[in-house]
């Protein structure tokens, strides 16, 4: 038996922003997105295989009208609930339906200035209205993580992300690299000194901060360090995607995670539990093949238990992970 423990479905693949960056590459699926129905089913469904954390996303998850039917209904089910939004639609009558229902908010916010969020977001004002928005998240007491993905366009604006969101007396904050996808320009992926640099960063942030904001590193940061006591919340056990996490997209397909290309089956077809705890799915997490690695890691102490870190970050030159041991011990690709 497969326990599950947390889940991300993406309520529509629509968005009303275009992100230089959009992993999901939104608006890009015009095909039959699952009814109000089946994804209340698929709620109790992910419920009955032990799911208590539940992450709402998207495209964009207040696009759909139904939204907040899933929150009300995660809630019933006792499930702690995120949504991860941009903000766009956010405003008072949406605020006091999440703060109803207890909801945490992840709000993406890649930069402190309108130039550098407009620009990696793809929509003027969007930065003038997140800022309003954050504020008004706080006057209500919603928890607010906000969410941001470090690439070149702001990587050396981290300190002004880290300024503005202690005025603004945000909760939490995660920091998370920008994964490779068919939309992102080259030229926005972080070289290897870069990620080693953001690492360290993070770092001095918990040090100096946490207190005040806690600061959490994204999986993607990682693994094995001399860093690593500092630099995560919880210990790296491998990628978790497909043993205890799950992803459902708009249409029903089944993935470990909703940036992994790999693809379990669709909730249409069959129900949930027959594709979670069939044996011969995931396999590279639940029959990894560490034969496979590639680079640095066929070698590594480590690889038995980290699995070659996230399957998604981004890769050396050889085909391995971005891995603060691999710097550390051979140094940059
Ligand atoms: C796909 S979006 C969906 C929810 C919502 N539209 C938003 O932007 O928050 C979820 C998160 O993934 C992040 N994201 C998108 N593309 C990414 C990429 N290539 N690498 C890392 N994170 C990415 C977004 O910045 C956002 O924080
Ligand atoms: S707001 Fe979210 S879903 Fe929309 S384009 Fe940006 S990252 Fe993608
Ligand atoms: S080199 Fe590979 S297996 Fe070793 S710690 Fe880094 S990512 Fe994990």
């Amino acid at each position: 038996m497969y326990k599950l423990y947390s889940a991300s479905v993406e309520l529509t693949r629509k968005c009303n922003a275009n992100c230089k960056h959009c992993i999901v590459d939104a608006n890009s699926f015009d095909g039959e997105e699952l009814s109000t129905e089946r994804i209340m089913r698929l709620l109790e469904e992910l419920n009955d295989e032990g799911c208590q954390n539940i992450t709402f996303t998207g495209g964009e998850p207040f696009l759909r009208e139904d939204w907040a039917l899933f929150l009300q209904k995660a809630k019933a089910l006792n499930m702690s609930i995120v949504i991860m939004t941009n903000g766009l639609k956010i405003d008072d009558s949406i605020i006091k339906v999440l703060k109803s229902f207890n909801v945490s908010v992840g709000f993406s916010l890649d930069g402190a200035d309108a130039e550098t969020h407009d620009r990696i977001r793809g929509v003027n004002g969007i930065f003038e209205h997140s800022v309003e928005v954050l504020k008004k998240l706080r006057k209500a007491n919603v928890y607010t993580v906000v969410a941001t993905t470090v690439m070149q366009s702001n990587f050396n604006r981290l300190d002004k992300i880290k300024d503005l969101l202690l005025k603004l007396n945000v909760e939490s904050w995660q920091i998370q690299i920008v994964k490779p996808c068919s939309r992102l320009p080259e030229n926005e992926v972080l070289t290897e000194e870069q990620y080693y640099k953001l690492a360290q960063k993070i770092v001095e942030y918990r040090k100096k901060y946490n207190k005040k904001m806690s600061i959490i590193e994204a999986d993607c940061i990682g693994y094995n360090s001399a860093l690593s006591k500092d630099l995560y919340i919880k210990n790296w056990r491998g990628c978790e995607c497909g043993t205890n996490y799950v992803s459902i997209e708009s249409d029903g397909t089944v993935k470990g995670c909703p940036n992994m290309s790999i693809t379990e089956g669709n909730i249409r077809d069959i129900p949930f539990r027959e594709i979670w705890q069939d044996h011969d799915k995931f396999s590279y997490n639940r029959k990894p093949n560490i034969d496979n690695l590639k680079g640095f890691c066929r070698e590594c102490e480590h690889k038995y238990v980290c699995r070659g870190g996230c399957p998604v970050n981004c890769k050396t030159k050889d085909g391995g992970s971005y891995c603060l041991h691999k710097i550390e011990t051979v140094g940059v690709s």
